[in-house]
């Protein structure tokens, strides 16, 4: 296959008629093809070119493959796009929040958020995330099967609501039901193709409404929590400071924006950190050479103690897993942006209202910056890579203003609980369970959950029983 290359010089004199187009039919474009396999039309459209022409119906829609194309619209000119439709419609649901929202209003609300990520503050949340992972692992009975995703939702929320909200998380079966509600509604084509339908009391928006709902009586347990607690314990974690911020005219933030952005925050903070976890111990039971080195470093660096933040700069192995993970399997898998002003990019005039999708799965997967790329090596990592890759090519955390404010955070937890989960248990895969497929909603989850046999680190009588299959 040929691939067009928006660098040439052919290229920058061409226009979005030259483009290579993705695979689609006359009128519907590729709206079909992508939406029966999302990864797979996205995986073989990036290899048409590094910016490749796909029409969804009347919209004009673009996948953008190449680093430096993609630093261009990230980093360099973002003040040219807003977030996309999936975000537009995640708005009606979360309310506006720093995921959601644009403009002064972003930014504002963004310098308010960032302390609560700074170096200084979240290096007190690892005990918290160690403490949170040691009790549920007390939990865990050796020699049964669990549903290890549905375990890694349970054990990031309860960590995201201690340490930025002071508390306990709400019921976790509620929340899972709201984000699963979500997922489905969001993952609908049609509502996307044709926004008019959101407007229609059809049920899919009835139940937009309820998940709303629910969520905000969620979202009200951590702020009446928080405004109950004694004036000097608050302020002392992110809900304190949202709720005593002021804003340079001297105002609070309404209740209504402190709730959007606690619910945000809440459940970007964890959905996206349980399911980077879930899908390392997928990789990992393929995988027990990697397995044996993370136990041997674990052996060697702790001692049999839990991990603590001083241990963080040894962890190289756990932390080149995480690396390695979030490369084959992004759970924020696909970034969108729309145009809100004329542009050009390797020297295509794109016109406003125009989406932009790049697509970390897809980028993350390319042989042109990763050798071997379907494969788990996560020594890739040792020396250096992240240094040497093109700007742009490695993106599980976005890139620019908007990358991740909780890319550290997630980073410090995904290590730590990793750690702290593969000293005790050993987990494999669960033959009688289902197949382990990707399902990519608006972030990269299981098609039918995750299900994985555990046992006692160093007890190896299910081993037999529990299989490795191949990756
Ligand atoms: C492995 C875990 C995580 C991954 C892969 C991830 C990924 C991302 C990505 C790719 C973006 C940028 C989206 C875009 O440019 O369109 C983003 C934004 C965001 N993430 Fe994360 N995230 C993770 C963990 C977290 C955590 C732990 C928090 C908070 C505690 C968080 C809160 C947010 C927020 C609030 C934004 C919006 C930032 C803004 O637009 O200013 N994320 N995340």
């Amino acid at each position: 296959m040929t691939r067009t290359r928006a660098n040439d010089t052919v290229a920058t004199m061409a226009t979005s008629a030259k483009l290579p187009r993705g695979p689609g039919i006359p009128i519907a474009g590729s709206t079909f093809h992508y939406f029966r396999e999302p990864l797979a039309f996205m995986d073989a459209a990036s290899k048409l070119g590094d910016i490749v022409d796909l029409r969804f119906f009347h919209h004009r829609a673009f996948l953008v493959n190449e680093p430096a194309l993609i630093e261009q619209v990230l980093v360099k000119a973002p003040g040219s796009f807003h977030k996309d439709m999936f975000a537009n419609e995640l708005k009606r649901v979360l309310g506006e929040g720093l995921l959601t929202s644009e403009g002064d209003f972003w930014k504002r609300q963004r310098r308010l958020i960032q302390p609560a990520f700074h170096r200084d503050r979240i290096a007190g949340y690892a005990k918290i995330m160690v403490e949170h992972t040691t009790r549920m692992l007390d939990r865990w009975r050796p020699e049964t099967t669990l549903d290890l995703h549905h375990e890694m939702m349970k054990l990031t929320s309860d960590i995201v609501a201690h340490a930025l909200f002071g508390g306990d998380a709400a019921d976790p079966s509620e929340v899972a039901w709201c984000i699963e509600a979500m997922m489905e509604r969001f993952g609908d084509p049609i509502y996307l193709m044709l926004p008019i339908l959101n407007k229609l009391p059809l049920p899919g928006n009835r139940k937009v409404g309820e998940v709303r709902a629910r969520l905000d009586a969620v979202v009200g347990e951590f702020i009446a929590r928080g405004r109950a607690r004694p004036k000097d314990a608050a302020g002392g974690d992110l809900l304190g400071m949202l709720l005593a911020a002021r804003d340079e005219d001297g105002s609070r933030m309404t209740d209504l924006q402190v709730r959007d952005e606690i619910l945000i925050l809440f459940l970007a903070g964890h959905e996206t950190t349980a399911l980077a976890l879930s899908w390392t111990f997928h990789l990992l039971a393929n995988h027990p050479e990697v397995e044996r080195a993370l136990v041997d470093e674990l052996a060697t660096v702790l001692q049999g103690r839990t991990p603590t933040l001083e241990d963080l700069p040894k962890l190289r192995v756990a932390e080149q897993i995480v690396q390695e993970t979030l490369r084959l399997y992004p759970p924020a898998w696909s970034l969108g942006r729309q145009a809100i002003e004329p542009f050009t990019l390797g020297g295509y005039p794109f016109q406003p209202g125009d989406w932009l999708w790049i697509i970390p799965f897809a980028l993350h997967r390319d042989a042109r910056w990763f050798s071997d790329p379907l494969a788990f090596r996560p020594t890739r990592w040792a020396d250096g890579l992240a240094k040497r890759l093109p700007k742009g090519a490695y993106l599980p955390f976005g890139a620019g203003p908007r990358i991740c404010i909780g890319n550290q955070f997630a980073m410090m937890e995904a290590v730590l609980l990793l750690a702290t989960i593969v000293q005790r248990f050993s987990l494999r895969n669960d033959a009688s369970g289902p197949r382990v497929e990707p399902d990519p909603s608006i972030t990269l989850r299981f098609k039918h959950g995750l299900r994985m046999g555990v046992s006692a680190r160093g007890a190896n009588s299910s081993r037999e029983a529990l299989t490795a299959s191949a990756p």
